[in-house]
């Protein structure tokens, strides 16, 4: 890998010149590095939504929003989501390599092994009341794992126990979300098989009832799952990413960190707006269909409607994620010989957005949540818990992320303000204000 070079920028203030160090990535993204700003000029920046920050250096996931990119370690996003399984991809996002065979079958069998979890979480799951958000149970029931394993609340104990945290996270995920799933239909849990692979082992658990002993799976749809969790792997330091890392800097434990991402996740801007996209194409379907009104809608400055499934901070041409997963998305639903009005609707809607000079201007495109929730309600899971298989998918990229800081003994993060506020004034006792 190319090492990071490094050149020199003047920054003019006060009528003083400053120097600071331009660092250059391996694929040539460039920044000015202002660690020592404050303590060299008294400035700081300011740049609300980070749209200009660099948070960290990091060699696990590469984008180019302009050219619709996205590589984890060096290799595309196209060869990963076609060629390897979601456990390969993991393995090479926490450990930098895809694993040769050996490697893969000590992986998996690690994964197997940690599969279960402790009964008593049961008891968290049964004190939640019927129809509560599938997203709110899994950000309990994570941070509750801290509660089982105390020996992980201190994440630099040593590297055997941050590991196996890791491996439990990744191995408990999939019986977590299927349980998640049971607790909503009011129907027993189905434990995990260790002879299936991780992502039969995840849709086995949520789709057998306890007493079918035949339940198959199509190999269709696992494949479609497993393009699915790869796609949602990682994303660099995306609004979840950065909430790992934030908590995470703080030392607090991993399964805590953990859930503070699911948490930021949640979000109908973040990985929420898989959940509005098929709520949003409901309800242009209940409304008759009619794409333009809804299209006109979310042009309209005065409504606060957005076309969900539109638009990324980063991705500006369009989301390679979204490409993929709109062929899967046609795999699926032909395998499955379904034919969803919901689909019409979201190919007009997407027509319509693409040819129309708002979005084009905005450079607004289809991300990843616009196909995805498509492919969910075929497979047959309700669309609260489309966020869930977001956060099953994105675990390693979540895990990868607190690594690397952790490993590199990043200093907590602490931004800082401009404050804006009141300039000092006199108290006045309650009896005597106005
Ligand atoms: N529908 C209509 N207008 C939009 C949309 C949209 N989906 N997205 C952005 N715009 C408009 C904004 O109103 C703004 O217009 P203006 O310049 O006239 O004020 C312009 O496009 C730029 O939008 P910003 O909000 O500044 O862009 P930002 O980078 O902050 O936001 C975001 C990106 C949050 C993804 C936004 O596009 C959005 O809200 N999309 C819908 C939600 C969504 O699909 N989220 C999933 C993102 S992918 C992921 O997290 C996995």
């Amino acid at each position: 890998m190319p090492d990071i070079k490094a050149q020199n920028c003047t920054i003019n203030l006060e009528g003083n010149s400053y120097e600071f160090p331009v660092i250059i990535g391996s694929e040539g993204e460039k920044a000015i590095d202002i660690s020592k700003l404050r303590d060299t000029t008294g400035y700081v920046t300011l740049d609300v939504g980070y749209k200009n920050t660099g948070a960290t250096k990091s060699n696990i996931t590469f984008l180019d929003g302009e050219l619709g990119v996205l590589r984890h370690r060096g290799y595309s996003i196209e060869d990963l989501a076609e060629k390897a399984n979601f456990l390969e991809v993991a393995y090479l996002l926490l450990k930098g390599e895809l694993p040769n065979k050996d490697q893969f079958d000590d992986f998996d069998s690690s994964i197997r092994h940690h599969t279960l979890v402790n009964e008593d979480l049961q008891n968290i799951f049964k004190s939640f009341p019927t129809g509560s958000h599938p997203m709110g149970q899994l950000i309990a029931m994570i941070s509750s794992l801290s509660a089982y394993y105390p020996k992980a609340l201190d994440p630099n104990r040593s590297v055997d126990a941050k590991n196996r945290t890791m491996l439990r996270l990744l191995a408990k995920m999939p019986t977590l979300c299927a349980m998640i799933y049971k607790k909503r239909l009011g129907h027993p849990v189905v434990y995990p098989s260790n002879n299936l692979d991780y992502v039969s082992n995840f849709l086995n658990m949520t789709f057998r009832h306890v007493s079918d002993s035949d339940y198959q799976h199509d190999p269709v749809v696992v494949d479609a799952m497993n393009k699915l969790l790869i796609l949602h792997a990682d994303h660099e330091q995306n609004c979840s990413a950065s909430t790992v890392r934030l908590v995470g800097s703080s030392h607090a434990n991993l399964y805590a960190t953990i859930a503070a991402g699911v948490a930021a996740l949640w979000g109908p801007l973040h990985g929420g707006a898989n959940q509005e996209v098929l709520e949003m194409l409901e309800s242009i379907k209940a409304d008759g269909g009619n794409v333009q009104k809804w299209v006109d809608k979310a042009k309209d400055k005065n409504d606060s409607f957005r076309l969900m499934g539109f638009g990324h901070r980063v991705y500006k041409n369009f989301d390679p994620r979204a490409k993929i997963i709109k062929k899967t998305c046609d795999d699926v639903l032909n395998r499955l010989g379904i034919n969803d009005p919901v689909l019409d609707i979201a190919k007009k809607l997407e027509e319509s957005a693409l040819t129309d000079p708002y979005f084009i201007e905005r450079k607004l495109y289809p991300n990843v949540d616009f196909y995805s929730g498509i492919i969910y309600r075929a497979i047959g899971f309700p669309t609260e818990m489309f966020t869930v298989l977001f956060a099953l998918g994105r675990m390693p990229g979540w895990i990868a992320q607190w690594q690397e800081m952790i490993s590199e003994n990043q200093p907590i993060g602490r931004p800082r303000q401009i404050y804006t506020g009141h300039t000092p004034r006199p108290f006045i006792p309650r009896g005597e204000r106005h």
